[in-house]
């Protein structure tokens, strides 16, 4: 069988098979989900997040989003959405610890019973993570354990790997390392920059993170 040429790569792109496991939709019953939104920048998986809830293949609700940067587009993605939004700006804590106290904070005031990191730039503290003991879930643009903690689009060109990915994982105390709840699998074409390669990875973490918080509620 002769092998693609390279203007057969983009062929390789967004494929079910790629994610695992492979997650049937579930019908979720019972009460909606109760869920807080951390994050940092464009808020494209916010808005994914809220398309699956709309769409009924995830039965949440989105109690609030937090976000610690002023300029931070999510928040104008809450607001069409209707999702009370709070600024808790780092730079206006003197610890790390102070921060997370306050989102505690927050989210219990808003009920909030699982906690969605959708590119959330901050390392967290034990006051976060025992206040939400496995109920919180972030979603990292590399398969892990490869190439964790920041740059890992830039890490996973550099090393000059084939496939990379996405993952969406329980958050503990050592960044990226928690227990894995679904993966989606990228070709790395011979063109990408990090630009093209993240925008390929972001389409599949659209698709993963909903299904995964479907998963982590369901086990
Ligand atoms: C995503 O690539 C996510 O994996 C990483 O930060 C990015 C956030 O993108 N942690 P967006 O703000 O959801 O568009």
């Amino acid at each position: 069988m002769p092998l693609p040429s390279v203007s057969d790569e983009s062929s390789f792109d967004s494929t079910p098979s790629l994610v695992s496991p492979s997650v049937s939709p579930s019908l979720m019953p019972g009460a909606p989900l109760k869920l807080g939104i951390l994050a940092s920048g464009s808020g494209s998986n916010f808005e994914a997040v809220a398309e699956a809830i709309k769409n009924g293949q995830l039965n949440a609700h989105l109690q609030v989003l937090i976000y610690n940067n002023p300029q931070a587009k999510v928040v104008e993605r809450a607001a069409r959405w209707n999702v009370p939004a709070v600024l808790l700006n780092h730079r206006d804590f003197d610890s790390r610890k102070e921060l997370d106290a306050q989102i505690v904070k927050i989210l219990q005031q808003y009920s909030v019973d699982w906690v969605i990191m959708a590119g959330w730039m901050r390392i967290v503290t034990p006051v976060l993570i025992d206040a939400f003991p496995d109920k919180i879930i972030n979603i990292h643009p590399s398969l892990l354990p490869s190439f964790r903690g920041a740059k890992a689009v830039e890490q996973a060109l550099a090393a000059g790997v084939k496939i990379t990915g996405c993952t969406v994982h329980l958050v503990c105390l050592e960044v990226d390392t928690g227990k894995i709840l679904l993966q989606a699998a990228v070709p790395v074409l011979s063109n990408d920059t990090v630009a093209t390669l993240h925008d390929r990875i972001q389409v599949q973490e659209h698709r993963i993170l909903p299904q995964a918080i479907a998963l982590a509620s369901a086990t």
